[in-house]
């Protein structure tokens, strides 16, 4: 049976890993975690690639995982928070199954991050809530061409809940 790979993407913090994670037990599929596979690979975290190669580097690494994975089946993949702003990978996922946005407010995507300090190369700024507002801005009309899924204060069953309820509505013609 052929199956679709569900995607999540959105900002950072909004929950794509754990979520992921708990969607991919749910339909028995396999989970993979873009961010993580790359540090698994090159053997350093993103902030240390961040810092010894910059963000173009990154990049690269992800545009080609995301040719990899986009070859594969039954996969949960949770993107990194910025990989959809590459328009190739966009199409590549989309041809590969199916791609929904989790979505926080700024104060609680700060909370979020804040518990695991230093992991954000992008967030690195003297007021770090300023600059998640800034780049949500700048990146909306790319997030918003998806469906999205709230997870501010909804508990990981009610949002595990609304993805599957959006993953078994059958998709319009010409998606
Ligand atoms: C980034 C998000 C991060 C990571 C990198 C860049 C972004 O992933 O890929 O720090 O550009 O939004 P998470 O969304 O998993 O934090």
């Amino acid at each position: 049976m052929h199956k679709e790979n569900i995607i999540l993407t959105g900002f950072m913090g909004t929950g794509k890993s754990s979520l992921g994670r708990l969607l991919a037990r749910k339909l028995h599929y396999q989970f993979v975690d873009t961010d993580q596979l790359i540090e698994e690979r090159i053997g350093k975290t993103i902030s240390e690639l961040f810092q010894d190669e910059g963000e173009a580097a990154f990049r690269t690494l992800e545009a080609k995982l995301v040719q990899e994975l986009a070859s594969r089946q039954g996969l949960v993949i949770a993107t990194g928070g910025g990989l959809m702003m590459n328009p190739d990978n966009v199409a590549t996922l989309e041809r590969s199954g199916q791609i929904l946005c989790l979505v926080a407010t700024a104060e609680e995507i700060l909370t979020r991050i804040s518990r695991q300090p230093g992991t954000r190369p992008l967030l690195k700024d003297p007021n770090p809530l300023q600059k998640i507002i800034e780049l949500l801005e700048q990146r909306a009309a790319i997030y918003n061409q998806f469906p999205q899924v709230s997870t501010s204060r909804q508990s990981h069953k009610q949002v595990i809940n609304a993805l599957l309820k959006q993953i078994d509505t059958p998709r319009k013609a010409g998606h």
